[in-house]
């Protein structure tokens, strides 16, 4: 038998297949690019050789990578681009992560076409808190663009313009369902009646949630960026921007879609999975309220509970008006986001990249027109985002480098300094990299501080990270060299 998957949408109206003479930045010829295997704790080394016109850095998401901000990619924050004709070897340190991350390009809006999975295999001697699949396949949700996406977005920044969205969603790279436009390109995952698979999903889609279904199938939820969760059965997930999850899929329904190779035509009644509208809100939350951390003795999780450090941001996006008119945008404005501070902060946390320039080339402290929040080491942070109806209003994917985090408490409307914690969770908070902020309600995150090092945070929705929905938390030295950051390798790209 045979499944498809479906993203939400399927191709515009040319077909991908036959669309070739764009110019595409790939890694090792491939997209996505390659899935890298690494064992639970160990460390990669991954030799990035820029061939492309332009400077790229590579990010290793949701990986924590301790005390080793040097090799987290950050374009202009943790090191400068890798030149054309250059290459760098980023150490890739895993620590306690488990399940499925991804990488990708971190410079500019390359990593629409610069990504990939990392599989995090057992360490030896250890099992699954799930029975074995008989088979895993990494599937990947991205985009395609009819168009180098470094100019299509360099030509809308210039303009001030909301950025151009995408031409179509991908699964591996291919189009998602069959259709008129796509039937001979589609992703087709195979299957065998009666076994079960572990299907490893990364959200690489630039500005969208998605909502995912398999046709006449219920599915299991197991493990969640990077970490394993109590397994949750249902028929849809809603994945947020640059969240991974794992699914296990028992192929057990009659088969209702024949494939065959060579020519055919698609019977006319291919089910389609029952997915909820994009925009039914009550959807998405039903699916990830139900999201716990495993908590178990093997797996065990390690909440904040006397907070030492509380940080309120504000989450927007507004029309601001830009520091001279050349900035481009209708009636010399343009559209900003922003991570502002509200009562809790002595430091603000407001960054607009457009006005400031780029983020400056000192590899460790952000420029001037940059402001950072300066934690010490080992304290128990506890970070409010309050997202708003405010303009352009709509749920903000914030990512946090070099941690996972709990996830606490969330709730629609104001966060109550008095009622709100009421309701936090701290038996078995989910553990992400990534959280959706609700456009008109908050969420709470709490982790330690126990990573030194040079790490941002910013909304993974694309278009509000490029309008400076961005801050940097620098977490010092402690007081020994096992909680101080390593030094830098040698050959960390320079400037000049
Ligand atoms: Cu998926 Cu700043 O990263
Ligand atoms: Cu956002």
């Amino acid at each position: 038998g045979f499944v498809f998957l479906q993203g939400l949408l399927v191709c515009t109206a040319y077909n991908v297949h036959h669309y070739s003479f764009i110019t595409m930045l790939t890694i090792n010829g491939g997209f996505p690019g390659p899935t890298i295997h690494v064992r639970k704790g160990n460390r990669a080394y991954v030799n990035v050789h820029n061939e492309a016109s332009y400077g790229v850095t590579i990010h290793w998401h949701g990986v924590k990578q301790p005390r080793n901000s040097w090799s987290d990619g950050l374009e202009s924050i943790t090191q400068c681009p890798i030149k054309p004709g250059k290459n760098f070897t980023y150490e890739v340190i895993f620590s306690d992560e488990e399940g499925t991350l991804w990488w990708h390009a971190h410079s500019d809006w390359t990593r629409a076409t610069v990504h990939g999975a990392f599989v995090i295999l057992l360490e030896a001697n250890t099992t699954y808190p799930f029975p074995k699949p008989a088979a895993e396949q990494v599937l990947i949700l991205g985009e395609w663009f009819k168009g180098d996406v470094k100019e299509i977005i360099d030509n809308a920044t210039a303009t001030g313009a909301d950025p151009t969205l995408s031409d179509a969603y991908t699964i591996n790279g291919q189009p998602g369902f069959p259709n008129n436009c796509s039937t001979d390109t589609s992703y087709k995952l195979t299957v065998e009646y009666g076994k079960t698979y572990l299907l490893r999903l990364v959200n690489a889609v630039m500005n969208e949630e998605m909502f995912f279904g398999i046709a006449k199938h219920n599915f299991t939820v197991v493990a969640h960026d990077g970490a394993y969760i109590k397994p949750v059965t249902t028929s849809y997930i809603m994945i947020t921007q640059g969240q991974t999850m794992d699914i296990l899929l028992t192929a057990n329904q009659s088969p209702t879609i024949l494939q065959y190779t060579g020519n055919y035509t698609l019977p006319s009644s291919i089910p389609y999975p029952t997915l909820p509208n994009v925009t039914d809100q009550d959807a998405a939350d039903n699916f990830t309220t139900r999201i716990r951390s495993l908590a178990s003795a093997k797996h065990p999780i390690n909440v904040p509970e006397n907070i030492t450090t509380q940080i309120f941001i504000l989450v927007s996006v507004n029309q601001i008006l830009c520091a001279n008119a050349s900035c481009g945008g209708p009636n010399g404005n343009r559209l900003a986001a922003r991570l502002n501070n509200g009562s809790f902060v002595t430091h603000p946390l407001i960054y607009y990249k457009h006005t400031t320039g780029n983020v400056g080339n000192n590899t460790l402290y952000p420029s001037q027109g940059t402001k950072a929040r300066l934690i010490n080491y080992g304290e128990a942070v506890e970070i409010v985002f309050q997202g708003t109806n405010v303009g352009n209003a709509e749920n903000h994917p914030m990512h946090l480098h070099g941690f996972s985090f709990y996830l606490v408490g969330t709730g629609y409307g104001n966060f109550n300094a008095t009622s709100s914690p009421s309701t936090y969770n701290l038996n078995d908070p989910p553990e992400v990299n990534t959280i959706g902020v609700p456009k008109n309600g908050w969420v709470t995150i709490r982790f330690f501080a126990n990573n030194p090092g040079v790490w941002f945070m910013h909304c993974h929705l694309e278009r509000h990270a490029s309008w400076g929905m961005d801050t940097v938390l620098i977490v010092k030295n402690g007081t020994t060299a096992e909680t101080s950051i390593l030094t830098p390798p040698a050959n960390l790209p320079t400037c000049s």
